[in-house]
């Protein structure tokens, strides 16, 4: 195993799973993957992408509550994001 220093200051993990919503509702319906686009858009825009990392990552158990989101090293759980300018602001406020 090897050890490496980890660039980025901050890790989004934002659920954009995708599922039959038959079976039960999900994050990718509710907006989760336009919205880490915006997110990593508007991070590039303002060169931030060195410092920041926003990862799409499959369920994290709150699928009535999503869009859900993990942000480490924070430990903060964000839930019923909307895909919205208002809350695409409020994420952006957690990266300085
Ligand atoms: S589908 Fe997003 S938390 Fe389960």
């Amino acid at each position: 195993m090897k050890e490496l220093k980890n660039k980025y200051q901050k890790h989004m993990l934002i659920c954009t799973h995708k599922r039959d919503p038959k079976i039960k509702e999900c994050c990718f319906d509710k907006g989760a993957a336009e919205l880490r686009k915006q997110l990593k858009e508007k991070m590039k825009t303002e060169g931030l992408s060195h410092k920041y990392k926003v990862i799409a990552t499959s369920c994290l158990g709150h699928c009535e509550r999503g869009i859900a989101a993990y942000v480490y090293p924070d430990k903060s759980v964000y839930l019923e994001i909307k895909n919205t300018q208002e809350d695409l602001r409020l994420l952006n406020n957690l990266f300085d």
